[in-house]
């Protein structure tokens, strides 16, 4: 499947997670086989041409495409996580997004300074995550010049506001 038959297989739920907010759902395509694989492929060719030691993904949705991405490529995950999951002292930056606030969590003793990051999620919309998680990962040292979305929601400024600080941003698809 192309980028643009991805798209349609996308659900759009308008009013969630609040009224006014339309919803792009990865929901169905995570649970279409072929979508999935076609999804990881495409992410696989961007990625390949960056030269990856790491991929650094966020909890929840991110976790699904960036451990499929990170066992493709043959190299390891680290986990941005929710507060309080993480068993060891963590480094911590809370952020908004779309419809709330939030925080993300990483363990420092993860990292090593100059280790080449690939961040990944399903989605941005605003930035607030990626934002948040290129701080954590950049404050222990990290080497984040790079990052893949599935969906773009460019009205949101998100991708815009990540290139802003230096980073090069590709996705799949965007929804105006
Ligand atoms: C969603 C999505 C991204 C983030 C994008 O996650 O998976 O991580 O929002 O929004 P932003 O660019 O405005 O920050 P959410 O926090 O809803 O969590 P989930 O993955 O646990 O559903
Ligand atoms: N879909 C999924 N996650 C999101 C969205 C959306 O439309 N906006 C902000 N986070």
């Amino acid at each position: 499947m192309t980028p643009a038959e991805l798209v349609s297989v996308i659900r759009t739920i308008p009013d969630f997670p609040k009224p006014g907010i339309v919803f792009r759902d990865i929901t169905t395509l995570i649970a279409n086989g072929p979508a999935l694989s076609a999804t990881i492929a495409h992410l696989a060719a961007l990625a390949g041409r960056i030269g990856v030691e790491t991929i650094a993904a966020v909890e929840a949705r991110g976790f699904i495409i960036g451990a499929a991405l990170a066992n493709q490529l043959c190299c390891g995950l680290i986990p941005l996580r929710k507060p309080g999951k993480l068993p060891v002292p963590t480094v911590g930056v809370d952020y908004s997004l779309e419809y709330g606030t939030a925080r993300l969590e990483l363990d420092p003793g993860m990292m090593r300074p100059g280790q080449r990051v690939l961040l990944v999620d399903d989605l941005i919309a605003t930035g607030g995550t990626a934002l948040a998680g290129l701080e954590l990962l950049r404050g222990t040292g990290a080497s984040v010049d790079h990052a893949l979305f599935v969906v773009d929601l460019p009205d949101l400024g998100g991708a815009d506001a990540l290139r802003h600080a230096g980073v090069e941003v590709a996705s799949l698809m965007s929804f105006p």
